[in-house]
């Protein structure tokens, strides 16, 4: 099982932006954490990072075929892109949703995330580490064949 790890804008700047909101765990520290849990759990990861909204579109369409699901971090896009949820729909890569910080308790145009009705499931709040909890929680779901 290969399982694609998305991280759209901003996201390569973790460690320094805005540390108090978003800690400062870089974003190799998440991609080499995440792989060797990968490891443990016997999946495959491939990682990538994009700015832009149609590099993100265009990384998903990339993976048909050879990702079996995808953790993302869609960044601000989480909130605006209607894009990348048809993306999503478009090459039926089931996904979880995850943020290091806790949208529903920050500012009002974070409240909403236009991907979540989507996802087989959702973390936030949780730093760095909710990384780990929406790749265990994603490949527990593709086992159980309800992702
Ligand atoms: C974020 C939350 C978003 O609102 C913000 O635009 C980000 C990071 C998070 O991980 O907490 O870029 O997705």
């Amino acid at each position: 099982m290969n399982i694609g790890l998305l991280n759209g804008p901003n996201l390569n700047l973790l460690g320094t932006r805005e540390p108090a909101i978003y800690g400062t765990t870089t974003l190799a520290d998440i991609e080499s954490q995440l792989a060797r849990i990968a490891v443990s759990l016997g999946v495959t990861i491939t990682a990538a990072q994009a700015n832009g909204e149609g590099q993100l579109i265009d990384i998903l369409h990339g993976w048909r075929g050879s990702v079996d699901g995808v953790v993302v971090n869609a960044g601000a896009y989480t909130h605006t892109s209607l894009a990348l949820r048809d993306a999503f729909a478009a090459t039926e890569l089931p996904f979880v949703e995850i943020h290091l910080s806790n949208i529903y308790s920050r500012e009002p145009e974070r409240r909403h995330s236009l991907l979540a009705s989507a996802a087989v499931g959702l973390v936030c709040g949780l730093g760095a580490e909710g990384y780990e909890f929406a790749l265990r929680g994603l490949v527990r779901s593709l086992r159980a064949g309800s992702a």
